[in-house]
């Protein structure tokens, strides 16, 4: 807990002695009701606070950024209304962290998670173009105008799909698969399976290698690090 003055004043609103005043004449809401009671205890972590109706950022909080190798069978939320496993569960620290963007439950891979909210909407923004490197297997031999489509744009759900990098890694004759890279910018729900789909192709599975230039294959499955600031910097930028 803290006092809101203190939080104003370190947040880079203004004095200490200035915030004083500006929270006598109303000008601080906590939670969306005006507070003019000096001294009140807020929680930075937990109690939004504006000023001028302004949301004032908790810059003291320390941001975390963490990369997990997301195993298939654990759902991408906070919190499952089935009671499933989330990728939290996998997570063992206090700090409350969102997952930027999500994979779906039997997909593995690359998956970020963080408690910096500004982050989490800049990375997610469809203007930032950050690539997803996908490592998908499918039933069946891939032809070259599969590839082709593939890489053209496809039409899911009645979006036609941006022109995406593809190239088949291997195709085993014997097993009837081929496994094939996918690099895509964009993130509609399910995308790498229903671009398949479109090109009549079974997805027997779908792994995220990489976002941005940030691997996983260091990591074991169900394992996760911290990113590096030059990390976070890059995927900003
Ligand atoms: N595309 C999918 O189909 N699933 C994911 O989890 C991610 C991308």
């Amino acid at each position: 807990m803290e006092r809101l003055q203190k939080f104003l004043a370190q947040n880079g609103i203004a004095s200490r002695r200035k915030c004083e005043e500006y929270i006598l004449q109303g000008k601080v809401k906590v939670n969306g009701n005006v507070v003019t009671q000096l001294g009140t205890q807020i929680d930075p972590e937990k109690d939004e606070v504006r000023f001028l109706n302004e949301l004032v950022k908790n810059t003291n909080t320390k941001h975390i950024y963490i990369l997990l190798n997301k195993p298939i069978g654990y759902v991408t939320t906070v919190q499952d209304q089935f009671n499933r496993e989330t990728v939290m569960d996998l997570i063992d620290i206090k700090e409350r962290l969102v997952p930027v963007g999500r994979l779906d439950m039997y997909t593995s891979g690359a998956l970020i998670l963080t408690n910096d909210g500004d982050f989490v909407y800049k990375i997610t923004h469809p203007k930032h173009e950050i690539t997803k490197t996908y490592n998908v297997t499918l039933k069946g031999k891939i032809t070259k105008d599969e590839i082709e489509n593939l890489m053209a744009g496809v039409v899911i759900d009645d979006y036609k799909t941006k022109p995406a990098k593809v190239r088949i890694l291997k195709i085993d004759e014997q097993k009837d698969i081929s496994r094939v890279e996918i690099i895509i910018h964009e993130g509609k729900n399910r995308q790498v399976r229903k671009m398949c789909e479109a090109i009549g192709k079974k997805v027997l599975a779908l792994h995220r290698s990489k976002i941005g230039d940030i691997g996983v294959q260091n990591l074991k499955i169900g394992k996760w690090r911290y990113l590096t600031e030059g990390e976070v910097k890059k995927l900003l930028k």
